[in-house]
C-alpha cells in the first residue's frame, strides 16, 4: 500500500488527485488543504484543513498518516518550506525545496541563473535594489515589464501599455515595489504569443508535457484585468496552432539547461515541475518566467490525457529515474474553461464586484471533466468564494469539438457566474495565428 500526501486545494490539485487515484498501485490519498475542496475530499482517505505555512501541522499530518511521499500543488507551501520540513522527516516530495523554488519565487535568481550559465531565453533585463539607474534603463527600451522579487499571487507583474503607460508611472510603480521587496527586475516588453510548457524534472532528466495556452484576461477578446487564468487549451498533435514544432523542443532544451545549472549552482537536484512561461517572438523563444509547480488551469489540460501511471511518474521523479520511463499522453485536444463568480477579478467599484459567496447549481455537464476549485459544499448546496469556482474540461479528437464540450458544460453551471465562451473557439485561435504571422514577418 502506498500512502500519498497531496498538498493543495484547487482545481489543479483536484486534477492531480484524480490522476493519483487512477494509478494501478494500491494506494491511499491523504490531503492537506487550506479549504475543503469537495472533489479532493471525496476521493481522499483523510483530509486536514490547515495553513500551508504551518509546517508543524503539515509534518504532524504526514507522520500520522505514514505517507510515503508528497505532491505539492501550489507555490505557497513550496515557499514556506514544506518540502524541506518533510525531507527532514525522511519523506520525499514531488516539488522543490524552498531554496530551489526560487526558480519561481525570485525573478532575479532565475534571470541571473540563465545569464551566468549562458542559457538562451533571457530578454534584455536589469535587476535593481534601489531607484538609481532605472530611469536610464527605461530610456533604452521600447516598453518594459516590472517584476517584483518574491511571490505576489500573480498580481505583481505589470506590463507597460497594459497596466501603466508612461515612464513616470513605471518609476512610481518601481518605487512602490522597492518599498516592499528586496529588488525589482525590469525586462524589455516582448511581442508574440505565449505558451506554457510544464516539464517534469528529477534533477537530471527533463520531460515536457504537451504545451498549453492559458487566457489570463478576465473578459472575452482578452479584455479586462489579468486573472489567475480563465481557461486554457491544448491540441491533439501536442503543439499549438501558432507554433512551429521546434518551439517545444527549444523550450525543453532551455529547461534542461536550467535544471543542470540549478544543480551546478546549488549542489541539489530539482525534483518536481518546471513550468516555463515562454513567448515566441520574432527573434525566437524567450522565457517570461518559471513556476515551480503545475499551472492552474494548465494542469487540467494535461492530467486527463496522461496515459502513464502518475504514481510511477512521481516515483521516477523522486528516485531520479525519469530517463527510464516513457511518459505518454493521448493524442487528444483539451479545452478548459473556468467558471468564476461574476465579481471575480473586478475592481471593488464595479457593479458586479460583490456577487460572490453565492450558491451555484451544477447541471448535466455531459462528457466534460469537472474539477472543483474555490467552492464550499454545505448542507443546502455548493457555494462559491471570491475566487475561481469550477474548471470544466472538454476532451476530443479536435480542438473545436473539445471546445463545444467544455462550453456546454460551463453553461450548465447556474448562478451569478461567468466564464469566457471564446476560449478554444475558431475566431480566437485564428486571431492568435494571425498575430504570430505578423510578429514573425
Ligand atoms: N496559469 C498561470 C499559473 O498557473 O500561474
Amino acid at each position: 500500500m502506498i500512502n500519498v500526501l497531496l498538498i493543495g486545494n484547487g482545481a489543479r490539485e483536484h486534477a492531480i488527485a484524480e490522476a493519483v487515484m487512477k494509478s494501478k498501485h494500491r494506494l491511499r490519498l491523504f490531503s492537506f488543504m487550506k479549504a475543503n475542496n469537495p472533489g479532493i475530499a471525496s476521493i481522499s482517505e483523510k483530509i486536514f484543513i490547515g495553513s500551508y505555512s504551518d509546517l508543524k501541522a503539515v509534518s504532524a499530518f504526514a507522520k500520522g498518516t505514514s505517507v510515503d511521499f508528497a505532491i505539492v500543488g501550489p507555490e505557497d507551501p513550496l515557499n514556506s518550506g514544506v518540502v524541506d520540513a518533510l525531507k527532514e522527516m525522511g519523506i520525499p516530495a514531488v516539488g522543490p525545496t524552498k531554496s530551489l523554488a526560487r526558480l519561481e519565487t525570485s525573478k532575479s535568481f532565475t534571470r541571473n541563473l540563465l545569464r551566468k550559465y549562458d542559457i538562451p531565453g533571457n530578454p534584455k533585463f536589469k535587476i535593481f535594489t534601489g531607484m538609481k539607474g532605472i530611469k536610464e534603463f527605461l530610456s533604452e527600451l521600447d516598453g518594459i515589464v516590472v517584476k517584483p522579487d518574491g511571490l505576489t499571487g500573480g498580481k505583481g507583474v505589470m506590463v507597460q501599455g497594459d497596466h501603466f503607460q508612461t515612464d513616470e508611472e513605471a518609476l512610481a510603480y518601481c518605487e512602490q515595489v522597492l518599498a516592499e521587496h528586496q529588488s525589482v527586475t525590469i525586462d524589455e516588453r516582448l511581442e508574440g504569443e505565449e505558451f506554457s510548457l510544464q516539464c517534469l524534472c528529477d534533477g537530471k532528466t527533463v520531460v515536457a508535457t504537451p504545451p498549453v495556452q492559458d487566457h489570463k484576461r478576465r473578459f472575452v477578446g482578452d479584455k479586462g484585468p489579468n486573472t489567475g487564468g480563465m481557461g486554457s487549451y491544448s491540441c491533439e498533435d501536442h503543439s499549438l496552432p501558432f507554433m512551429d514544432k521546434k518551439d517545444v523542443a527549444e523550450g525543453l532544451a532551455i529547461t534542461q539547461k536550467v535544471a543542470e545549472a540549478i544543480y551546478k549552482e546549488t549542489g541539489e537536484y530539482y525534483k518536481g515541475v518546471m513550468y516555463g512561461g515562454f513567448i515566441i517572438t520574432r527573434s525566437g523563444i524567450k522565457l517570461l518566467e518559471y513556476n515551480a509547480r503545475f499551472g492552474d488551469p494548465e494542469a487540467m489540460n494535461i492530467f486527463p490525457i496522461l496515459k502513464t501511471d502518475f504514481v510511477d511518474v512521481c516515483k521516477a521523479i523522486i528516485e531520479g529515474t525519469l530517463d527510464r520511463i516513457n511518459i505518454e499522453f493521448e493524442k487528444k485536444a483539451t479545452v478548459c474553461k473556468y467558471v468564476v463568480p461574476l465579481g471575480y477579478g473586478l475592481p471593488k467599484d464595479h457593479p458586479h464586484a460583490q456577487s460572490t459567496s453565492a450558491r451555484i447549481e451544477v447541471g448535466d455537464v455531459g462528457s466534460a471533466r469537472l474539477y472543483y476549485a474555490s467552492v464550499d459544499k454545505r448542507e443546502d448546496g455548493l457555494y462559491m468564494s471570491t475566487s475561481r469556482a469550477i474548471g470544466v474540461v472538454g476532451i476530443a479528437d479536435s480542438l473545436y469539438k473539445a471546445e463545444q464540450i467544455a462550453e456546454k458544460a460551463a453553461s450548465q453551471i447556474k448562478g451569478p457566474v461567468d466564464h469566457r465562451p471564446d476560449i478554444g473557439t475558431e475566431p480566437l485561435i485564428e486571431k492568435r495565428i494571425r498575430h504570430m504571422q505578423q510578429v514573425r514577418r
